[in-house]
């Protein structure tokens, strides 16, 4: 940490992922929540987490949730399942402690697993995610402990990422490999009946995943579950409520260069919007 002093003021939540897959996350927190202040930050130069060790994803998401501490949050959102995965735990474990007690930094993977348990009747999902993610487990072992009776069974698409953050996500090219892990992970398990996209990333693929899914076999994206989470979240600790403003505003920082970020944002938002860039 810069040695920065921490503003005790209240601030607006953060919201953290590797790129512009957060914006997924983010948009449906707005509508949830349109009253309160949002600062979005995409790590966008360092894009993609889901292939890197678990070091590298632990001190790249560290920086940024203090970066983000710095510019006035008091509550940060990894809308990162990677993030989340190989990050989240170390962060409010060993760093929160020493960075400031008070703050929070809440992942995204436990409110998705919470809304799971009602949506699948053959109790067989499928998750379709990064590298890292399927590697840490998080997922299977989240499921197990709360819904002991579901299957998982995952496939990593190391490609998909990168697909949507080179804007080629709309590709004919992009087919290829949507159908390929899509393909892949019905063979792994034919009783499949509800695939989650558990990287936020791929709701900006979700009509060419619907093309190569079963009418049958539901695709969740987690989107809303984690706003309504959140939601809940404030509502049960008042002292972190207070430490939210409400302007209802959003303001948008990036690790790339704004030309960079902001067409590929504003497409994903389906408005315009300004950003800043952030050096770490
Ligand atoms: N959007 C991130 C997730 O939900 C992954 C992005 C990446 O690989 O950088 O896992």
């Amino acid at each position: 940490m810069s040695g920065t002093v921490l503003s005790q003021k209240p601030g607006p939540i953060g919201v953290f992922d590797s790129g512009y897959g957060g914006l997924t996350i983010l948009r449906h927190m707005r509508k949830v929540m349109p009253e309160y202040d949002f600062l979005y930050f995409g790590d966008n130069a360092r894009t993609p987490y889901g292939t890197r060790s678990f070091q590298v994803v632990y001190e790249y998401t560290l920086q940024c949730v203090t970066r983000l501490f710095e510019m006035g949050c008091h509550l940060v959102i990894l809308a990162c399942n990677t993030a989340s995965a190989k990050a989240l735990r170390t962060i409010q474990q060993c760093d929160l402690p020493r960075l400031d007690a008070n703050r929070r930094v809440l992942g995204i993977i436990r409110p998705t697993v919470e809304s799971l348990g009602e949506m699948t009747v053959s109790r067989h999902i499928g998750l379709l995610a990064t590298p890292g993610t399927v590697k840490s487990l998080s997922y299977p072992l989240e499921i197990g402990k709360l819904f002991p009776d579901i299957t998982v069974t995952s496939e990593s698409c190391p490609i998909w990422v990168p697909l949507v953050e080179t804007g080629n996500f709309m590709s004919d090219g992009a087919d290829f490999f949507i159908r390929r892990h899509v393909e892949s992970l019905l063979a792994k398990d034919p009783m499949i009946d509800t695939i989650l996209l558990g990287c936020t990333h791929y709701p900006l693929l979700y009509d060419k995943i619907r093309k190569y899914v079963p009418e049958n076999v539901t695709i969740v994206s987690q989107g809303r579950y984690v706003a309504s989470s959140l939601r809940d979240y404030l509502n049960r600790h008042p002292e972190m409520d207070a430490r939210c403003t409400r302007a209802g505003t959003c303001r948008y920082y990036t690790t790339e260069s704004q030309d960079t970020f902001l067409p590929n944002a504003s497409v994903f938002l389906e408005g315009k919007i300004e950003a800043d860039t952030v050096t770490l």
